[in-house]
């Protein structure tokens, strides 16, 4: 493909700088909003009379054909061609002589770039906001299951209190409610349409920037050329968002991995959603959820790229801009990926409640509440302490279980203890004592549940 630039030039391109220089093997993802962009800015060109209107609507009829071209496959895109943008443009050109070269009048590949990618990312985030509000709904669902499946809540992964697998599951689903209004945010502060700042300093043309704002569906406009065109913290925030995002995945993922070890057997994934050993014939490994920990490392790193790409450039446009557009599209990618693979995972697990209760029954989990029960009964909260962790010794002494331990041996150490401590120590009654807001007990986690699905 001839370049556009080439009245400067004495020669032609090496070929390996071309390639080199060239962004179309990533950034033809954007054909569609590089379409709508130059749709609107060619009926706004024809409306303010800076090109004749039987031109624009040339113009605009063209480029709807292009887009009907790419999408049936009619209209291949030339690998050799140096962006989306200029492939876009000279297609048009091709086809329309004259008024496809009209087209760019008043706008920059600056300005150009910088719309196509904000308008390409707030339609991406719309997308992560649904899917994260399906996976939501997945846990929300296994939660409402759950809310009497007593299970260890662990500190240190060590066996601390009794919670339910819906309190656990709830805890999740708080993050990916944060996760979502990150998101919204992000895309708010991206809904700012930058064509009108040119290469750097606008243009002298009379354009009508809101209108194209409007056509386009932008809230605003944004408020200054140079860092229109400048500035890519729109991208940086939306890896940034999806590294959070990405860090509960794993996280949850981290704990999947550990509940289907047979040091815990909490959960048995479904058969499609697990894979085998090549050579070790009574494996099922977890795959996907190994890989969706493992591709969190990866999205951080397209922060990190971007972070630092960016970090050292001067305004207003500079050519390393132009690798902002991997390393977001592969953040975005992999996050789209891992929420709609990890939303079957955990619709169809096996939960294996009573392993869950058993690993309950054997951690002292309920320590506190024997320690709470002589509280109650008027004892100092210290003295309490140290008199159940003699229980739990004596316990640990005879491979016993606060639960089994007679009487008599609760009385030798204080005498408010009486038959009803087992009652107090009863698991259930430990998770549905804690009935405080935002905690365990059945009616609590029913609200969690309530509010979460009305958010969304
Ligand atoms: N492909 C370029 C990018 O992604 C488009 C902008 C190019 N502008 C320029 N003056 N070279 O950043």
């Amino acid at each position: 493909m001839a370049k556009m630039w080439a009245g400067r030039f004495k020669k032609e391109i090496d070929e390996r700088v071309n390639d080199f220089n060239s962004s179309i093997r990533f950034d033809q993802r954007m054909y569609k909003h590089d379409i709508f962009g130059s749709i609107a800015h060619a009926m706004m060109l024809g409306e303010q009379g800076i090109i004749p209107v039987t031109e624009a609507q040339k113009i605009v009829a063209g480029l709807e054909d292009i887009l009907e071209a790419l999408e049936s496959g009619a209209l291949a895109i030339d690998p050799s061609a140096e962006d989306i943008h200029m492939f876009i443009e000279a297609t048009l050109t091709e086809k329309l002589g004259e008024s496809g070269k009209r087209l760019h009048t008043a706008r920059s590949r600056n300005d150009q770039v910088a719309l196509d990618l904000r308008f390409y990312l707030k339609d991406e985030t719309t997308e992560l906001i649904q899917l994260t509000k399906s996976l939501i709904h997945v846990f929300c669902d296994l939660a409402a299951k759950h809310t009497e499946t007593v299970m260890t809540g662990y500190t240190h992964l060590q066996r601390a209190q009794p919670v339910t697998f819906a309190h656990h599951l709830m805890a999740y689903v708080q993050m990916f409610l944060r996760d979502i209004s990150r998101l919204e945010e992000t895309q708010n502060r991206m809904d700012e349409m930058p064509l009108g700042s040119g290469a750097l300093a606008g243009t002298t043309y009379d354009i009508h920037r809101q209108r194209v704002a409007e056509l386009l569906g932008f809230a605003d406009i944004t408020q200054n050329s140079l860092d229109g065109v400048s500035d890519r913290d729109f991208a940086i925030e939306l890896t940034s968002d999806l590294a959070i995002l990405m860090m509960h995945l794993s996280r949850f993922c981290e704990e999947i991995i550990l509940w289907c070890s047979w040091e815990f057997k909490f959960i048995e994934l479904d058969d499609a959603y697990a894979t085998g050993s090549s050579i070790m014939p009574q494996k099922k490994n977890p795959d996907i959820a190994e890989l969706i920990r493992g591709k969190t490392g990866r999205v951080i790193g397209d922060l990190v790229t971007l972070l630092t790409m960016m970090k050292g450039l001067p305004l207003a446009y500079n050519k390393d801009m132009q690798e902002d557009k991997e390393a977001v599209f592969d953040a975005v990618d992999t996050a789209k990926l891992c929420l709609t693979t990890l939303a079957p995972m955990v619709e169809t697990m096996t939960v294996l409640k009573e392993n869950m209760r058993q690993a309950a029954a054997k951690g002292f989990i309920n320590a506190t509440d024997c320690a709470d029960y002589l509280v109650k009964k008027g004892m100092a909260f210290r003295d309490a302490y140290q008199i159940t962790g003699k229980l739990v010794a004596l316990c640990i002494e005879k491979n016993t279980t606060l639960e089994a331990l007679d009487l008599a041996s609760y009385q030798a150490l204080s005498d408010l203890f009486s038959e009803d401590i087992y009652q107090a120590i009863d698991l259930v009654t430990c998770v549905n004592e804690r009935k405080v807001a935002g905690g365990p007990a059945k009616s609590a986690v029913e609200q969690q549940i309530k509010v979460a699905l009305e958010k969304i």
